[in-house]
């Protein structure tokens, strides 16, 4: 279990670095984190080189000293496991262990995360490393916090080696159980791919053509759950040597290569990684989507910010420095969003290495010409003041339903159209949250019970138990909303006949025959009653009723005056589905008139204009009101009887957000969204 109180208010800090530099450098180092308000540094995340010289002989001399220093300046320590990244000693002596890619590729020594997931001698090597480091540092007091590896799967989310085929193998065997199960789950009548045994299979690599597409999806279940092993296995030992001592590993948000709703039930806290693009006006919205899904992954409890850039990455092709101001303000995003610490990557800014471009707390220029340094301690002192946010949690009443396995299967190439999912999940997000609303992302499998709204923005992949769980939520009382290209296949990623969305077609009650998929350019015109008409792109369904109500209908093109959108009444609940893609306009008009339904209040906010609703114990609420635009200021109306959070000063019912600023008001009771008011 984890709990906060570990830890000296909320968690202020970054990955700490010190091999890269002198010792003389370590003490300076120590007092100004003492500076920033800085409570929490990781350690040792690329140090397995230097801690492990050849193997078995492990060196902890400069580990033992900056535990201590850290310690005598009180500063905790979050402790790597150090098993990010193999020296070049082990990659050279279990050549093997290397990664290869799907088209054979066996890449080399010189970067980082260069190994497979599956070598034995790298499973024993993390393991080794593993358990040395928990024996020796199990007393310590800096030791808070243990940091598993380190971003799996952010490189190497497939290794297509043999010791994976092997290990593929037998997970299929565990799954199927029979090769002629395998055979009719991955349709193998087809193209002429039907096995005889199980060693005739392999991993989806380079093929003439498409690979199997349930090959494809079984891959990618196997590859998530062969890195979890590895996770598990170092989880493992830490729980043995120190059990008190809580444990993460930190996630990437909606990473493609792993199934972080299965991947959390292994972690004490869940901890993430967000960098959005600070010079994109979507920066608030991308991460503020990653933050809420970071929340949900682990049932709603809070969750630790582990990195982001204080200013600059230098990963992307151009990259913007984070505006005074941007730092603080997607800090308070993610306080507001959940989060009980707030870290960055990195301490120091390298001065050499492949990162030397990627910012700091302390930059290149020194912290006394830095204005990045003032920002942070400011910010470090400003957090002191905000540990009662720790208690709060942040009450949702609409849920997007998200599945890496049906992402997994909407990526398989041979589809109608290419569709990413992401951006099609931030217009839903983004529409949601102009409307003023706390969003949760939920599993399949999830509880449903707690929202009045679920958004499926597409999940075209739908197991038989989740129509379940989706036609017993609406029987209740509750409001779907289903995007296009929904309910398509299932878990085998074989077609549900009968007409497309057929295991939820009496709850939408419409079944679909075909869809018209537009080119670039080519549009379609929805005509909606009581509405200007709605210029639609990329997809039309063509839609037959059967116990649903048009809303909206196509004007254009071979099935004009059908449905484009419906509503249905079922059980005691509202069915709605949207067969077409909405602009941001007519999507959020449709989702104000579903909330509306539901009896959820909202009000209408510009992008730029951030509401989080949280809840602290004893019933007070806190609003949190963020202006991300860069230049303007915004004013608000909010209810009357707020006081300023801190500071308790009558927060009066208007207020102005100046550029990037933040205003916290909090309430003695429940507050309505639809009382704050844009002006
Ligand atoms: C990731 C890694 C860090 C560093 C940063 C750079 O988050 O975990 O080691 O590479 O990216 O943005
Ligand atoms: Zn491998």
């Amino acid at each position: 279990m984890f709990d906060i109180q570990r830890f000296n208010g909320v968690i202020y800090g970054a990955d700490y670095n010190p091999e890269q530099w002198p010792r003389e450098i370590w003490a300076e180092d120590a007092r100004l984190m003492q500076e920033a308000g800085v409570n929490l540094v990781s350690l040792g995340i690329f140090s397995w080189a230097l801690l492990e010289r050849t193997e078995g002989n492990f060196d902890f001399g400069w580990l033992d000293e900056i535990m201590d220093l850290l310690h005598a300046h009180g500063v905790d320590v979050n402790l790597a496991t150090a098993t990010a990244s193999p020296p070049p000693w082990f990659s050279l002596q279990y050549p093997d262990s290397r990664p290869v890619t799907a088209d054979g590729v066996r890449l080399e020594v010189g970067g980082r995360q260069l190994y497979c997931p599956s070598h034995p001698a790298l499973r024993d090597g993390a393991a080794r490393l593993t358990r040395a480091l928990a024996t020796r540092y199990a007393q310590h007091p800096a030791l808070k916090l243990w940091h598993i590896n380190n971003e799996y799967g952010c490189h190497i989310d497939q290794c297509y080696c043999e010791h994976c085929a092997r290990r593929f193998r037998a997970w299929l065997e565990r799954r199927y159980g029979s090769i002629d199960a395998l055979n009719g789950a991955w349709g193998t009548a087809f193209w002429s791919q039907h096995y005889i045994t199980w060693a005739e299979i392999q991993p989806p690599r380079r093929a003439p053509t498409y690979a199997n597409p349930t090959q494809q999806l079984d891959w990618r279940r196997f590859s998530s759950d062969n890195i979890l092993e590895l996770h598990t296995m170092e989880r493992a030992i830490l729980a043995e040597i120190t059990p008190d001592v809580p444990a993460t590993t930190n996630f990437l948000g909606f990473l493609p290569g792993l199934d972080y709703f299965r991947w959390a039930q292994e972690e004490d806290v869940v901890s993430l990684d967000a960098y959005p693009d600070p010079g994109s006006d979507l920066a608030h919205l991308d991460a503020g989507m990653a933050f809420d899904l970071t929340r949900s992954l682990g049932g709603g409890a809070r969750w630790i910010l582990m990195e982001q850039a204080t200013s600059a990455v230098n990963w992307r092709l151009r990259n913007a420095p984070k505006p005074p101001g941007q730092m603080r303000l997607l800090n308070h995003l993610a306080l507001a969003r959940g989060a009980s610490g707030i870290m960055f990557f990195q301490w120091r800014a390298s001065r050499a290495g492949a990162e030397k471009f990627h910012s700091g707390l302390v930059q290149h220029v020194g912290q006394q010409r830095s204005r990045v340094w003032r920002e942070v301690t400011a910010f470090g002192a400003e957090l002191r003041r905000l540990t009662p946010l720790l208690a709060a949690g942040v009450p949702a009443r609409v849920a997007l339903m998200f599945d890496w396995h049906s992402w997994w299967a909407l990526n398989i190439d041979s589809k109608p159209a290419a569709l990413p999912l992401l951006p099609l999940v931030a217009r839903w997000y983004a529409a949601l949250k102009a409307l003023g609303q706390n969003v949760d992302f939920v599993p399949p499998h999830g509880d449903l019970g707690g929202y009045d709204v679920v958004v499926l923005p597409n999940l075209y992949l739908m197991a038989d138990e989740t129509a379940s769980a989706l036609r017993a939520f609406v029987e209740r009382g509750g409001h779907l909303v289903s995007g296009y290209f929904t309910g398509i296949v299932d878990a085998q990623e074989h077609i549900h006949l009968g007409g497309y969305g057929a295991p939820i077609s009496d709850v939408l009650g419409l079944w679909v025959e075909e869809w018209d998929v537009l080119l670039p350019g080519q549009t379609n015109t929805v005509a909606w009653a009581g509405r200007d008409p709605v210029t639609v792109t990329d997809w039309c369904d063509v839609i037959h009723l059967q116990g649903a109500q048009a809303q909206a209908t196509f004007t254009d093109r071979f099935y004009a005056g059908q449905p484009a959108m419906t509503r249905h009444t079922f059980g005691q609940g509202q069915a709605w589905y949207v067969g077409t893609e909405l602009p941001p306009s007519a999507l959020q008009g449709l989702l104000g008139e579903v909330l509306q339904g539901a009896g959820v209040p909202l009000t209408v906010l510009p992008a730029h204009v951030d509401l989080t609703v949280s809840a602290l114990p004893e019933g007070a609420q806190v609003l949190h009101l963020l202006n991300a635009h860069a230049t303007d200021p915004v004013s608000l109306r909010i209810p009357d009887g707020g006081v300023l959070f801190p500071g308790g000063e009558a927060a009066g019912t208007t207020l102005t957000l100046p550029p990037y600023g933040v205003t916290l008001v909090q309430y003695p009771q429940a507050v309505t969204v639809a009382d704050v008011q844009v002006l």
